[in-house]
């Protein structure tokens, strides 16, 4: 396993202000002129483009949309493959396995060097406008802290296995602030935290100044009851889609180490889009169109939100062409999401979201002991609701605990057909693979109805837990 090269640092990298290259002034001109003096030196500000300037940006990009679209497209359809997002599922189950493999602990990034990003990195679009995205992603991403402890409080009752993926809950913080420990332990955590280090390199490396970040996003606290933890589900759900579909834009604008870098990043949200979105189809059952309403209502929001309290974020969608690509790869990921989300079997979802945690519990402040009981007792009744598909509509949930039930009473038969007919599926391949064509046609020769669909859960279950020897056998 190949260590990442770029390491979480501080939020904000050491600053260059005064060291800029004359042949970065030179190219970036009058972008610069928006950069006002801090403390007497120079410092990245984002400023809104003037007119004229966002009809030559809009016509730049409109001239390589073609190749612009056809790179989101080739992008998507690599990173959001069946087999990319069946890795990143398994990786929630391995980081709760807690075997030390520093790739469950943090996704392992591709190596890239920051040093050796320029302005020409930067295609189809000026790198002052590549730079001003990146400025509110950036933002956007800062407060890592402050969201890590919103998520690990707000599913706490709710998932206590997704709180721990994705921070510490308020006693838990409490006690490492007190005791003075690291505050990030968690896997989300590691991956989301080098996202504003990283963007801030990228601006400095493209526009020569080092940005000041005076004016991150601020995360509102939730509280850990059912409906608010639903609400952060597809709160958090629509972020990772958003920043997913924002960088994968930015990625295909992007050539040598600057694209390299970009996907790093977009495939850490692709990684927890597909955890949050697997646990949403867990939790909620089959609601495609459900789930995406609520992704589009939260997006709008948090867009409308974004446009009013960003540094410049009043040019977020102004310009007509990048507003259009980023729509583009919205309904271009969500449409291999959704059918990746139908694929995703019933077993193979209970045996990532319930496998007992192996993580050793994090030490926190004491609660009252009426507030342990009610917590004790808060937890159990959410197992109990997860493990009777309460929150399901009634007829899939109907035919999900029947298919459920007629697996428990012919386990012997189907563990039967699986180890004898299909070789214990040890060939069953990525899924679209040449080998996972043929075992589903065995599959379909062997039997119909509830046989056949527990043949099938069985054949993805195994693609999900085996992906990664899988995709390490193929490379
Ligand atoms: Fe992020
Ligand atoms: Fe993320």
């Amino acid at each position: 396993m190949r260590p990442p090269e770029i390491n979480p640092g501080e939020i904000f990298p050491r600053s260059i202000r005064g060291r800029l290259s004359k042949q970065l002034r030179g190219r970036f001109g009058g972008a610069l002129e928006h950069n006002a003096p801090v403390s007497g030196q120079l410092a990245y500000r984002p400023v809104r483009p003037s007119k004229a300037e966002r009809r030559r940006t809009a016509l730049q990009q409109l001239v390589s949309l073609p190749r612009t679209l056809a790179g989101i497209r080739r992008i998507v359809r690599e990173d959001y493959a069946p087999a990319a997002l069946d890795e990143h599922l398994w990786a929630f189950a391995g980081f709760h396995e807690g075997s030390g493999d520093p790739h469950y602990r943090a996704r392992t990034w591709q190596k890239a060097s920051l040093s050796a990003i320029g302005a020409d990195h930067v295609a189809g679009m000026p790198a002052s406008e590549f730079a001003l995205m990146v400025h509110v992603a950036m933002e956007i991403e800062a407060p890592i802290q402050a969201y890590s402890r919103q998520t690990g409080e707000g599913f706490r009752l709710l998932v206590p296995g997704l709180a721990r993926f994705m921070g510490r809950n308020q006693a838990q913080a409490g006690h490492a602030d007190e005791m003075g420990d690291p505050w990030c332990e968690s896997c989300w955590c590691a991956e989301e935290r080098r996202h504003a280090t990283t963007f801030a390199r990228v601006i400095e490396r493209l526009t020569g100044l080092a940005p000041i970040g005076d004016n991150p996003n601020e995360p509102i606290p939730v509280d850990a009851n059912e409906s608010d933890a639903l609400r952060l589900l597809a709160g958090r759900q629509s972020s990772e889609w958003n920043a997913s579909s924002v960088y994968v834009v930015l990625t295909a604008h992007a050539k040598g180490e600057l694209h390299t870098v970009m996907r790093n990043v977009a495939r850490d949200e692709i990684k927890h889009l597909a955890i949050l979105s697997a646990l949403d189809r867990y939790l909620l059952g089959p609601r495609p169109w459900g789930r995406f309403a609520a992704l589009v209502g939260t997006a709008i929001e948090q867009y409308r939100g974004h446009r009013q309290r960003r540094s410049a974020g009043d040019y977020i969608g102004s310009n007509a062409t990048s507003a259009f690509e980023v729509i583009v790869a919205h309904l271009l990921a969500e449409h291999r999401v959704r059918r990746w989300l139908a694929s995703l079997p019933l077993c193979a979802l209970t045996a990532v979201f319930e496998s007992s945690s192996h993580l050793p519990a994090l030490a926190a402040l004491p609660r009252a002991p009426e507030q342990e009981a009610h917590d004790r007792e808060a937890v159990r009744a959410a197992a109990e609701r997860r493990a009777s598909l309460a929150r399901w509509a009634p007829a899939h949930r109907r035919r999900a605990l029947d298919q459920r039930a007629w697996e428990a009473a012919s386990a012997g038969v189907v563990e039967g057909v699986v180890a004898g007919d299909l070789e214990g599926l040890a060939g069953a391949g990525l899924p679209g693979s040449i080998e996972d064509r043929q075992t589903r046609r065995r599959i379909r020769r062997l039997g119909t109805g509830r046989l056949r669909a527990a043949l099938l859960g069985r054949l993805r279950h195994h693609q999900i837990a085996h992906n990664r020897h899988e995709l390490a056998r193929q490379t």
